[in-house]
C-alpha cells in the first residue's frame, strides 16, 4: 500500500505552481508528497504545515514554514485521509491533526486530497471518526455523541494533539449523511473539530496507482 500512496504524493506535485505557498496536511501518503515537494522546493514560496510532524518533515528538507496568519488564504492544500466516498466527502484524523487540516483546508481555494485504493468507500464511518474535544469535556462529549449518533466514542489514550486536546474516536458509525452529521458534532459545546470534511470535501481526490486516479 505505501506504493500506492508514494505514486499519489508525487501526483499532486503536478498541482503546485511556481511562487506558490502550499498547505501541507499530514500521515505517511503526505510524507511522500513532502519528500516529492523537496525536489523542487526552490520554486514555491513556502508552505503552512497542519502539524508539528509535517514541519519538522519540511525543515528537514529545508522547506520553510509560514504562518497561515500572514499568508492570507492558499492556492492549494494537501492532504491524505481516512476514508473517502463518491462525494469526496472525507474521513481524517487518524493522525490526530484534524483541527488544523481543517483550518487550511478552509483557508485553501483547491484542496487535493491524496490517498491509497482501500480509502475509498460508498459510506463513510467504517474508520472510527475522530473528534477532537477539549480535555474537561471529555465525559460530556462522549455522552452526546453516543446520544445524538448512537455511535461508541472510544477515549484515543495517551494522545495529546498539537493544540493540548484529547481525541474520541467514534466507532459503529454508518454516515449516510455527512453533512448533516458534521453539523450535529459541531454544535456541542467541548468539540474543537469534527474529523468530518463534508461541508468543505476535497476538490480533487488522487487515488495512488499505475496509472493514478483523478476523481
Ligand atoms: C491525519 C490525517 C491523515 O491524512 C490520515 O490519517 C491518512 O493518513 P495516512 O496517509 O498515513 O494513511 O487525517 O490527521
Amino acid at each position: 500500500m505505501s506504493e500506492a500512496k508514494r505514486l499519489a504524493g508525487e501526483k499532486a506535485i503536478e498541482y503546485v505552481r511556481d511562487g506558490m505557498i502550499v498547505g501541507v496536511g499530514t500521515g505517511s501518503t503526505v510524507a511522500f508528497f513532502i519528500d516529492a515537494l523537496a525536489r523542487i522546493k526552490d520554486r514555491i514560496a513556502g508552505t503552512v504545515s497542519s502539524s508539528e510532524q509535517s514541519t519538522q518533515r519540511l525543515r528537514a528538507h529545508g522547506i520553510e514554514v509560514l504562518d497561515l496568519n500572514a499568508t492570507g488564504p492558499l492556492s492549494l492544500y494537501v492532504d491524505g485521509a481516512d476514508e473517502c466516498d463518491t462525494h469526496k466527502c472525507l474521513i481524517k484524523g487518524g493522525g490526530a491533526a484534524l483541527t488544523r487540516e481543517k483550518i487550511i483546508a478552509e483557508a485553501s481555494e483547491k484542496f487535493v486530497c491524496i490517498i491509497d485504493p482501500a480509502k475509498r468507500v460508498d459510506v463513510l464511518g467504517k474508520f472510527p471518526l475522530p473528534v477532537e474535544v477539549i480535555p474537561m469535556a471529555r465525559s460530556l462529549v462522549a455522552r452526546e455523541i453516543l446520544k445524538r449518533t448512537g455511535g461508541q466514542p472510544v477515549w484515543r489514550d495517551g494522545v495529546t494533539t498539537d493544540n493540548g486536546n484529547i481525541v474520541l474516536d467514534v466507532h459503529g458509525l454508518s454516515i449516510v449523511d455527512p453533512v448533516g452529521m458534521e453539523r450535529e458534532l459541531n454544535q456541542i459545546p467541548g468539540v474543537v473539530a469534527v474529523g468530518l470534511f463534508a461541508r468543505r470535501p476535497a476538490d480533487v481526490v488522487i487515488v495512488g496507482g499505475e496509472p493514478p486516479i483523478l476523481l
